[in-house]
């Protein structure tokens, strides 16, 4: 493993996003703007499973909504590899940084999980504890994103 991220570590990309003055600032601020978008598209999403009020259309707000969330989770998780590319001996050992993949796998599965079940339809008990636990799972996400800095 460790052959591995120092052989990342020697690559020329790695050194273009950790060397060129505005390759980092840059990398950054598209992976902020990329899960401020999958994050608040999602969060209106399961705040309307979890909400039994009819007001809203559940399935035309999923229909506006997912190319949005793939979006911007498409722009996290390209810019987000792009940072550990560019430091991934100080990232692999970093503890929030491990438990924040961990957190995005588990996040990951529940969504696959309700979509698995139709919970847009379903919109049942199971959905909404689904719903519930998507909301918690992504703020970890976002605690233990900000804490990499301080670890
Ligand atoms: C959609 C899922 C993701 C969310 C919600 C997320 C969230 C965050 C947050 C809140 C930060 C702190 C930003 C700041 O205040 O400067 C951050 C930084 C970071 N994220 Fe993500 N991230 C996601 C996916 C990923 C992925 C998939 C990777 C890598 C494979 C990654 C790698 C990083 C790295 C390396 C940093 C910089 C940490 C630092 O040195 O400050 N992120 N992320």
């Amino acid at each position: 493993m460790s052959q591995v991220i120092d052989w990342l570590a020697g690559t020329a990309l790695s050194r273009l996003v950790r060397g060129e003055a505005w390759a980092w600032p840059l990398v950054e601020l598209l992976h902020i703007a990329g899960f401020s978008a999958f994050i608040g598209a999602l969060l209106l999403v399961d705040l309307r499973v979890l909400a039994t009020s009819r007001t809203v259309d559940l399935a035309a707000l999923g229909r506006f909504a997912r190319p949005v969330i793939l979006g911007g989770l498409a722009v996290a998780v390209l810019t987000g590899s792009l940072m550990f590319i560019g430091r991934p001996i100080e990232y692999v050992a970093n503890p929030a940084f491990q438990a924040k993949l961990l957190l995005i796998a588990l996040a990951l599965a529940n969504a696959l999980a309700f979509h698995a079940r139709d919970g847009i339809v379903r919109a049942d008990a199971v959905a909404r504890a689904q719903a519930l636990a998507s909301i918690v799972l992504w703020a970890l996400v976002l605690g233990f994103g900000r804490f990499i800095a301080y670890v």
